[in-house]
């Protein structure tokens, strides 16, 4: 793992919008694992601006999210496609058929989760995959537990998640979904190449665990460290617990 710590999220937001802009030129047509959180607003921030500035050309690149909410429809502002589509598709020149979500109001799930994952699969995989790390572990929805699962599978989401996903729900515990739809953890790590941000004083103990801890399903970004092109960018806050 290659570890870089930034001053700020700002900096460390910027050179991954640089990066991730840079990978973009070099292959127009990259397929890009996209997530969520308040941990990439910043990065969506600076892409769209670099799009504004002319410096970014999407209209090749194949997006696949990475997960999405049970029960929440595309049109529910709470849902993570309304997420992107506010923070950045509506922004940039993505052709709509390019991007790629999980349907999490889908009649079949289990259907809904094995087309998500061959479609990945017809696509060539994920080139590059920007993550966040979950306070207690997790990558996209691969929740802490005795094993983990490498397909795109349904899962429930922890208290802990739950209560991270409140605001997405109007501070409302019971509008929070109980279950998600997620890709696994194969293709995370099938991924060319990998970029983790975390940023505060709340990710300090998981950056530790997953960078310095037992590769663990107990700690399911600590697989990252079998992956040969991960890279984890943090704010010093987010390294505090490094030695
Ligand atoms: C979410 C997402 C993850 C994200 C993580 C951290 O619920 N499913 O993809 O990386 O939790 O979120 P945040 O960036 O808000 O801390």
């Amino acid at each position: 793992m290659n570890i870089r710590v930034f001053d700020s999220e700002q900096q460390a937001a910027a050179a991954c919008a640089t990066r991730l802009a840079e990978a973009v030129r070099a292959r127009p047509s990259l397929v890009l694992g996209l997530p969520t959180g308040r941990t990439p607003l910043h990065v969506y921030r600076e892409l769209v601006a670099l799009h504004g500035r002319g410096a970014l050309a999407l209209s090749g690149v194949r997006t696949f999210n990475l997960d999405e909410f049970v029960g929440v429809p595309a049109t529910d502002g709470g849902s993570f496609r309304a997420y992107m589509d506010r923070h950045f598709f509506r922004h940039v020149d993505l052709a709509p058929g390019n991007i790629h979500f999980l349907d999490g109001v889908a009649e079949d799930l289990e259907a809904e989760c094995a087309r998500y994952d061959a479609a990945l699969v017809r696509a060539g995989g994920l080139g590059l995959v920007l993550l966040g790390i979950g306070a207690n572990g997790h990558l996209a929805f691969n929740e802490p537990g005795e094993s983990l699962v490498a397909a795109c599978h349904r899962t429930r989401l922890s208290r802990e998640t739950r209560v991270a996903n409140l605001m997405l729900f109007g501070d409302d515990p019971g509008r929070v979904p109980m279950e998600a739809l997620t890709l696994g953890m194969g293709a995370l790590l099938q991924a060319g190449r990998a970029v983790l941000l975390a940023f505060g004083e709340g990710k300090a103990e998981a950056v530790r665990a997953m960078v310095q801890g037992p590769v663990t399903p107990r700690c399911p970004a600590s697989f990252l460290q079998l992956h040969r092109d991960a890279e984890v960018w943090l704010d010093a806050a987010a390294a505090r617990a490094l030695q």
